[in-house]
C-alpha cells in the first residue's frame, strides 16, 4: 500500500525562551518579524507568554512563536535529543546586511556551512541556536512594513536541526510516519525534506550522541517543539492513525490552539512534533489585518481568569 505524504512544510516552531521584553526586542526589532499575535499559553494552571512573530499574516511556515520562561523561574536542560537549532531562510543577496545587522546590535555571528548553504550562526539572547541561511529563490512574502526592507528580510522557516545519539530510530520515523524523504547526508548531518524540499520544509538530524537528554519539559533556554502544515482533519487523522499503527501511541488528541488544531506526538529523538491543521482565517480569527499582534488575547481556557492572569503577566512594551 503506497504511503500518504500529508506532511506540507513547517507550520511553526516554538521556543521556550528567557524575559518576555528580551524576547520581543530580539524578535520585532533585531531580527525585525512581526508580532502577529500575543496570547498566553493554553495548557497549565500557571500563566506563560505565548508569543508569535512572522510575517503580515503570520503565515504557515513564516511562525516563530515562544513561550517567555524567566518569570516562571524554571530553566531547561540543554542536551541531544532536541530540537537544537532554528534556520530561518534570507536571500542569499543579504547575507552581508545580515552579518553587519547582528553584529551592530551585539551578537557574535559565525559563518558555516551546510548541505552546500550558506550560513550565519549566532545565539538568541536566552542562548538558543539561530542561523540565517542564504536562499537564492524563496517566493514567501516577507513581512512589509519592518525596519529591515522587503528585499532583504527574512522569508521564514528554513529548516530545523534534531540533534540525536543514532540516526536509525528517527530515520524510521521520518520516512514511515512523518512522509519525509531521506535525500542527503553531510558529516554528522542527515536531512530530510517534504513536498519539493524547498525552505520550509527541511529537517535536519545532526549525530551527537555524547550528550545527556535534554528537557521536554517548559523551561528557559530550549526548543519546545516544531509543528509541520497538513491539509485538513482528513489527512491530520490519518497522520495519527499511521502514527499509532506503527507503535508510535504517544500521540495526542485533537487540541484546539485557537489559531489551529493540532495533534502532538513525541518522536523517537526525544523532540516533540505536531501536524497542525490551519483554522479559516489563521490569525485573523480574533483580530482584524490592520490589527494583528497590537493588543494581548485572553487565552479561551484563561477566560474565567482575566484579571488573574493580567495582573500576574510580567510587563511587556509594544
Ligand atoms: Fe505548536
Amino acid at each position: 500500500m503506497p504511503i500518504p505524504a500529508p506532511i506540507r512544510r513547517h507550520h511553526h516552531i516554538t521556543l521556550c525562551t528567557g524575559g518576555a521584553q528580551e524576547d520581543y526586542d530580539f524578535h520585532t526589532k533585531v531580527l525585525s518579524l512581526k508580532s502577529v499575535k500575543k496570547t498566553a499559553l493554553y495548557d497549565g494552571d500557571v500563566p506563560i507568554y505565548h508569543l508569535y512573530y512572522g510575517n503580515d499574516l503570520g503565515e504557515e511556515s513564516s511562525l516563530v512563536t515562544t513561550f517567555p520562561m524567566r518569570q516562571s523561574g524554571r530553566k531547561a536542560r540543554r542536551g541531544t535529543g532536541q530540537i537544537r537549532w532554528l534556520s530561518l531562510s534570507v536571500p542569499q543577496s543579504a547575507l552581508g546586511f545580515w552579518s553587519q545587522r547582528l553584529a551592530s546590535h551585539g551578537f557574535a555571528v559565525r559563518e558555516a556551512s551546510r548541505f552546500g548553504e550558506r550560513a550565519l550562526q549566532f545565539q538568541h539572547p536566552c542562548g538558543l541556536d539561530y542561523e540565517l541561511v542564504g536562499i537564492a529563490d524563496d517566493s514567501r512574502k516577507p513581512y512589509s512594513n519592518g525596519e529591515v526592507p522587503s528585499e532583504l528580510a527574512i522569508r521564514g522557516t528554513h529548516g530545523i536541526v534534531v540533534s540525536v545519539r543514532e540516526h536509525e530510530a528517527s530515520n524510521e520515523f521520518m520516512t514511515e510516519a512523518w512522509s519525509g524523504r531521506r535525500i542527503a547526508e553531510d558529516g554528522r548531518f542527515v536531512r530530510y525534506v517534504f513536498g519539493d524540499g524547498a525552505s520550509g520544509q527541511i529537517v535536519d538530524f545532526m549525530l551527537e550522541p555524547e550528550l545527556p537528554q535534554a528537557s521536554w519539559t517548559y523551561g528557559e533556554g530550549v526548543v519546545h517543539h516544531c509543528a509541520f502544515q497538513v491539509d485538513d482533519y482528513a489527512a491530520q487523522d490519518a497522520v495519527k492513525f499511521r502514527l499509532e499503527g506503527l507503535g508510535f501511541t504517544d500521540t495526542s488528541e485533537r487540541k484546539d490552539r485557537g489559531y489551529f488544531d493540532s495533534i502532538y506526538v513525541r518522536t523517537p529523538a526525544g523532540a516533540l512534533f505536531e501536524a497542525t491543521v490551519s483554522k479559516p482565517g489563521g490569525m485573523t480569527v480574533d483580530e482584524r489585518y490592520e490589527q494583528l499582534g497590537s493588543s494581548f488575547q485572553i487565552p479561551p481556557p484563561f477566560a474565567h481568569r482575566t484579571q488573574e492572569l493580567l495582573a500576574y503577566l510580567e510587563p511587556l512594551r509594544y
